[in-house]
């Protein structure tokens, strides 16, 4: 079937989630940060996810702002650096302008300059989610950007991706759903999307019962599945 909706996931598929580590840990003044950066933007991001999960499964739903920080305090806390409010204020003035991989800005105008309709569907908060589009300067090349706050539960819950048909009015087949997120690409396949993971870091295929339709290195190859090359 025709793609006529590309759907992205929003943090770690068009915005680089480890840059505000990175880039705080290049300041000055941050030489115990420099050190254990990776690790914190590891652990920052698995504990963002973990609770997002739990919170879905048990019903206890706050916005992924609140979950975005207390992942970020169980990290400084396991890296040894939870006294420094600064580092820790800091780091979340970067995540809420986290850079766009650079292939994005080409690769939305090629879809839009096809005729498809392009939308976010993210956990994030919707002030969470216009501050970085609005910084990565990619909204005027988006149609939509769709919060699960609309549903008050997270991916993946299947009312999450249940926005995008109310939203498009287009059947599941047409949308190419596109995340890096291996779960998320998985569970899209279950709802019924055409779905591509985003496999940046050459990490293994998750072992659900789902399995993405494409997998691509980066975000160039998209265009051209979306045209159905
Ligand atoms: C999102 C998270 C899962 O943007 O990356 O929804």
């Amino acid at each position: 079937m025709t793609t006529t909706t590309c759907i992205f996931d929003a943090y770690g598929t068009l915005f680089d989630v480890a840059a505000a580590a990175r880039q705080a840990a290049a300041e000055p003044g941050r030489d115990r940060l420099g050190d254990v950066w990776p690790t914190l933007a590891e652990d920052w991001r698995q504990k963002q996810l973990q609770y997002s999960w739990l919170r879905a499964v048990t019903g206890a739903h706050a916005d992924f702002w609140q979950v975005t920080q207390d992942g970020l305090d169980w990290a400084l806390e396991a890296s040894g650096l939870d006294g420094d409010a600064g580092l820790r204020a800091r780091l979340l003035d970067l995540y809420r302008e986290l850079s766009a991989y650079p292939e994005v800005p080409a690769m939305l105008s090629a879809l839009k300059q096809a005729g498809k309709a392009t939308a976010i569907l993210s956990n994030g908060s919707p002030d969470m989610l216009a501050a970085a589009v609005a910084s990565a300067g990619i909204g005027d090349l988006l149609d939509d950007v769709l919060s699960v706050e609309r549903v008050g539960v997270f991916k993946p819950h299947p009312s999450v991706y249940d926005l995008v048909g109310q939203r498009f009015g287009c059947d599941r087949a047409e949308v190419l759903f596109v995340s890096s997120n291996g779960w998320d690409a998985a569970a899209a396949t279950g709802f019924g999307f055409t779905t591509a993971w985003v496999n940046r870091a050459g990490a293994p295929i998750d072992r659900l019962p789902w399995r993405p339709a494409h997998v691509l290195t980066d975000l160039t190859g998209i265009p051209a599945l979306a045209m159905g090359a």
